[in-house]
Order: structure tokens, then sequence, then C-alpha cells
């Protein structure tokens, strides 16, 4: 049989937090692609930007690199059930892993304020599903609660199983590169996956395979932004409802990986977002949600503000695929809602319309 990618636990294990003979639960994640995007290195004066595009993950999103080892160490401690609380993509893998564990799965959600495709992907995979009066903060404190004094296994990515096996992210980067990008840029939420990169790239350092770490650039919604305004925000607004998140589970990892980088976080509007979201459709060939445009976002606009990367290497994590929010490519830059036009069967009109005639 040919040789497939065996997910992450498998092509990393030496360098994971796991033992042998810790049952492996995986669904082939990991090992996306490292898309060149020489539009987008036009757009801010790069040499050259690359897009690791983990919307090619099982279920669609970079969660499933964490969930993999969250829920292959849990069932490796006999755990019946997992929880978490979701803005949606976290719930989407929790559900389809502990599915694979043959585990139950419940997720909390803010009511109203989660995208379809990945509220469908939860209910796909049996999920336990709450909505809760609150919103993402409200959740977490939650979960934490109920794994506390329930017997209930914690997989948000306080648990640092999930950091662990997303820190795979930047192994597969510089195995690709065969170095470290100049700058690795990022949307954050909680700010997870932000230390998660960092970690990655720092143990590739101190194992002397790349001669420095990357800058790390971590950019937020604005209406949502508590590393930018230096403190919790408490009712964050932003469509990007991925990063809708308040008060940040990752605040310590994130300020230290900002720090030892000498890297910075930034905040883009919704326009700005939604901007960058439709860039990367048309010019890049690449759907992501809106939620993973914010790092390019973020590079665009800081670039825009006087920060010139002329000559860097630069990687952008888009986060999701678009297909888990696809309402929004069905809006127009003024917010009016496209929809195609409907023709006869008739050749000559069909040419007529396209202008071909
Ligand atoms: N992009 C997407 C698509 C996300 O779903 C998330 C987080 C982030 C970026 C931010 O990552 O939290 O590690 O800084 N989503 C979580 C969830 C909160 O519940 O699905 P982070």
């Amino acid at each position: 049989m040919a040789h497939q990618w065996r997910g992450v636990i498998r092509e990393y294990f030496d360098r994971l937090d796991i033992e042998k003979g810790n049952p492996i639960i995986t669904l082939g994640e990991g090992g996306t692609p490292l898309v060149d995007a020489p539009a987008l290195a036009k757009l801010v004066g790069a040499d050259e930007v690359y897009l690791k595009v983990e919307g090619m993950n099982p279920t669609g999103s970079f969660k499933d690199r964490g969930m993999t080892m969250a829920v292959s160490k849990a069932v490796g401690h006999g755990a019946k059930a997992v929880i978490c609380a979701s803005t949606g993509n976290t719930s989407a893998s929790a559900a389809a892993y502990a599915a694979a564990a043959g585990i139950t799965s419940v997720v909390l959600v803010p009511e109203g304020k989660i995208a379809l495709g990945k509220l469908s992907q939860a209910v796909a995979h049996k999920a336990q599903i709450l909505q809760v009066q609150g919103n993402f903060d409200d959740c977490l404190r939650l979960a934490r609660d109920l794994a506390e004094n329930y017997p209930v296994h914690l997989v948000n990515s306080v648990n640092p199983d999930r950091i662990e096996g997303q820190k795979t992210g930047a192994f597969e980067v510089v195995e690709r590169l065969d170095r470290a990008p100049d700058i690795h840029v990022l949307p954050v939420g909680n700010a997870g996956n932000y230390s998660a990169y960092f970690k990655g790239y720092l143990e590739e350092f101190n194992e002397g395979v790349i001669k420095r770490v990357p800058n790390m650039w971590g950019f937020q919604a604005e209406g949502s932004a508590p590393f930018v305004n230096g403190g919790p925000v408490k009712n964050p607004e932003t469509i990007a409802t991925a990063i809708r998140i308040g008060n940040p589970a990752s605040w310590d990892l994130a300020l230290s990986a900002q720090e030892c980088s000498d890297g910075r976080f930034g905040a883009v509007s919704d326009a700005e977002i939604l901007w960058m979201h439709r860039f990367l459709s048309q010019e890049v060939g690449v759907f992501v949600e809106p939620s993973s445009a914010t790092g390019a976002a973020g590079l665009l606009k800081t670039v825009q503000q006087g920060t010139s990367v002329a000559g860097k290497t630069i990687v952008v994590t888009v986060t999701g695929h678009g297909l888990k929010d696809a309402g929004w490519a069905l809006k127009d830059e003024d917010g009016n809602e496209i929809k195609p036009q409907i023709v006869s069967s008739r050749a000559e009109e069909v040419a007529e319309r396209l202008g071909l005639a």
C-alpha cells in the first residue's frame, strides 16, 4: 500500500509529549499545504508570502492538530466524555475526534454566535450541544468549572495537550522552507495557536534546526482586541465570530511569545477583515472563513502604517476553511446579497449574458 500521511502524533511521535502505548485517535490531521501567495507578497511588498492552509485539516481547521493529542490522551486516561467551550471550530473538532474515539462530547457555544457550518459539524458528529446565554468567555468559565467537578475531560487550549499538538504546524513550515520564515502571522482569539507556533519554532531553534525564531505577529478584531487594549474586553464584538473573545485563555504564554520573538499584536476592523477575505478568495485562490483572514489583514495594515517587509519571507496561517462560514462570500462590498443570474438554456442568450457574443 502506498504511504499516506499518518496524522501528527505518528509523524512527530518523538517530539510530542505522549507515551508509547497511549491510544492514538487520528483522522489524518496535519500535513497541510504551504501555498505560495505571490499576489499577497506583491500587495504587501514582501519577498515571499506563503499561506499555511489549515482549512485542509479533516474538520476544516487547525484545531485538529491539538484535538488528536487532547482526545488521545483523554482516552489514555480512561475518559468517557470530553467537554469544550467554543466559538465553533473547537466544538466541530472535539465532536469528530470523540466520535472516532467512541466517547461522548459536550460542547458549550455562545448563543446565536457560531457559524452554521461549524454548528452542523458538531450536530453531525453527535455532540451534546448547549447554547449558553453569554459569550465565549462565559462558556469557557463554565466548561472549566464542569471539568473540575464532574467526570468530563476538558479539551480547550488551556489543556496543554492542545498546544502541544498545534506546535506541529511550525515543524511543517520549517520542513517545507528548510528554515524559519522571517515573520509568522496569525489571527488571535484565545492566543493558543499563536503560543503553539512559537513553542514549535522555539523547539526547532533549541535543537539547532533553525538559526532564529520568526517574529510572531498576531492580529485581533478591533472590537475584540484585549492584547492591543492591554486587558480583557468585557463585551467583545466582531463579525469574525471565531475570534470573538475578550479574555484570552493563553494570555501569559502569548505575551512571553511576543516578547521573546520580538513580535507584535495589532487590531484590524471588520471591514479590513472582509476586504482581505475577498482578496484571498479572488486573487490567491484560497477560500478561508473571515476570522482566518484577520492575520493577512493585519499584515497589510502594518505595512500601510509604514512598516516595510521588503526582502522578507512571511508565513501566514489561515486557520479555517471558507465553507465553515460561507455566507460572507455571498455578499458584496456594500453588504448586498450576491445572486447568480438566472438564464434560459439557449447558448446565444448565455453567451450574450456572459459578454462573449
Ligand atoms: N481562527 C479560527 C478559524 C478559530 O476558530 C480560532 C479560534 C482562531 C483563529 C484563534 O485561535 O484561539 O488559538 O487564538 N477558535 C476557538 C474555537 C476559540 O472555539 O473554535 P486561538
